[in-house]
């Protein structure tokens, strides 16, 4: 705890008395305002069909500060945490009115489905604070606020390096099912431009609603269809029953192979998906099974500090989104003046457990590599185990 009072005032008299040791009683009330908390209005679907999202972001929050500390350039951070229910724009909406009128919160965070990013989005603009995404991932949502900077990915960044793969591996025709929103039809567009570039056939696109879905009539369709494959995109939570559906309607046993995004292999459900998903090549920025030693120090403590739940793709844009906040507020020496971090925040790089990143200056969006992966066993467990890569992929746009 001495730690989160000593650093303000260190700092503070290392700047005005060049390189004193000693505390200044005059510079206490000086010291006092600086310890201001920084706080950090995370608003997450911690309930609702959504949960895992909420749940994955938050614990991987809370890791980062239980690792780097909970001061950052001798500013405490202080965590609000918002269940939205992952459902309703409106109550995103009013939560990031609220954090940011009432309690003055100097970021907005979290932002687990896309319109629910899109309702926060004036928000941030009207206040003028960072809001940081952490998960939703359509390609235009920076496009809606000056003010954010996406942590996750874009479904048409991973889903280009799928549509270019499957071109390349004697895959011939393709029928795609996404989920009907933002995202899905972001990947359903590249991968029908990809494959279709590369040489392959899109023979149907259908799109799945994404409330109460159910995958059984258009899998029935595919199976009329048997083109090659079926590529597939549903929110993460999703995956399970899209899964099961396949196998259940017999599309292996009539040769149509199943490829996706890493969204339908989410790493914190690949223990209720089991042998379904053994073989299924997807592509994604980040599998629990990344071999750097980074990610197996990142996987254990988490598991640890988390009942063993295993981290997937959100925890890493949630772990990472921290990063770039106190990376940003080192930069600025603890100003939290929204365009002071923004202007950090632009062009920053660093090396995340899921592999190099950065945010492009311009776009404020995450360039990262994406990863090809195949669903194997692995010591008791099954992981998305990755075979290639393709680096410093930005979002292509749609
Ligand atoms: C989104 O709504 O943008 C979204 C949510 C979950 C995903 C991908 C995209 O896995």
């Amino acid at each position: 705890m001495n730690d989160q009072i000593d650093q303000p005032r260190r700092r503070i008299v290392l700047g005005a008395a060049a390189l004193s040791t000693g505390l200044s009683t005059a510079l206490l009330p000086l010291a006092a305002l600086a310890a201001e908390p920084v706080k950090v209005g995370l608003i997450l679907p911690m309930s609702g069909p959504f949960a895992s999202t909420g749940r994955q972001i938050e614990a991987a929050v809370r890791l980062y500060l239980a690792q780097r500390g909970a001061t950052v350039a001798g500013r405490p951070v202080e965590l609000i945490i918002k269940d939205d229910g992952g459902v309703s724009p409106d109550v995103t909406k009013r939560l990031a009115q609220e954090l940011v009128a009432r309690d003055k919160v100097q970021v907005l965070a979290g932002f687990g489905l896309t319109p629910l990013a899109f309702a926060a989005a004036p928000v941030a603009t009207q206040a003028r604070v960072p809001m940081i995404v952490m998960a939703a991932a359509t390609s235009v949502i920076p496009q809606r606020s000056p003010y954010i900077v996406r942590t996750g990915f874009t479904l048409a960044q991973v889903t280009a390096p799928m549509a270019q793969w499957a071109a390349k591996n004697r895959i011939r025709t393709v029928v795609t099912l996404v989920s009907d929103y933002g995202p899905g039809i972001d990947a359903e567009k590249v991968f029908v431009k990809g494959f279709t570039e590369g040489g392959g056939k899109v023979v149907d696109t259908v799109r799945a609603p994404l409330r109460n879905p159910d995958y059984a009539p258009f899998l029935a369709k595919v199976r009329d269809l048997k083109p090659d494959a079926l590529f597939v995109f549903v929110p993460s939570g999703e995956g399970a029953a899209a899964l099961k559906q396949f196998t259940e309607r017999g599309l292996a046993a009539a040769g149509v192979r199943l490829i996706c995004t890493g969204d339908v292999l989410d790493d914190d459900l690949m223990a209720s998906i089991g042998p379904a998903a053994a073989g299924v090549v997807s592509s994604h920025h980040y599998s629990a099974a990344h071999p750097s030693a980074d990610n197996k120090a990142f996987v254990d403590a988490f598991q640890k500090a988390n009942k063993g739940m295993r981290p997937n793709f959100h925890a890493v844009g949630g772990y990472d989104g921290m990063h770039l906040l106190y990376q940003a507020l080192t930069k600025t020496g603890g100003d939290s003046t929204g365009d002071k971090l923004l202007a950090a925040m632009k062009g920053m790089a660093w090396t995340s457990v899921r592999g190099p990143v950065g945010i492009d200056a311009a776009t404020r969006d995450i360039v990262q590599t994406v990863y090809i992966r195949k669903a194997q066993l692995v010591a008791g467990g099954y992981y998305n185990v990755e075979f290639d890569q393709v680096d410093k992929v930005r979002d292509p746009g749609v």
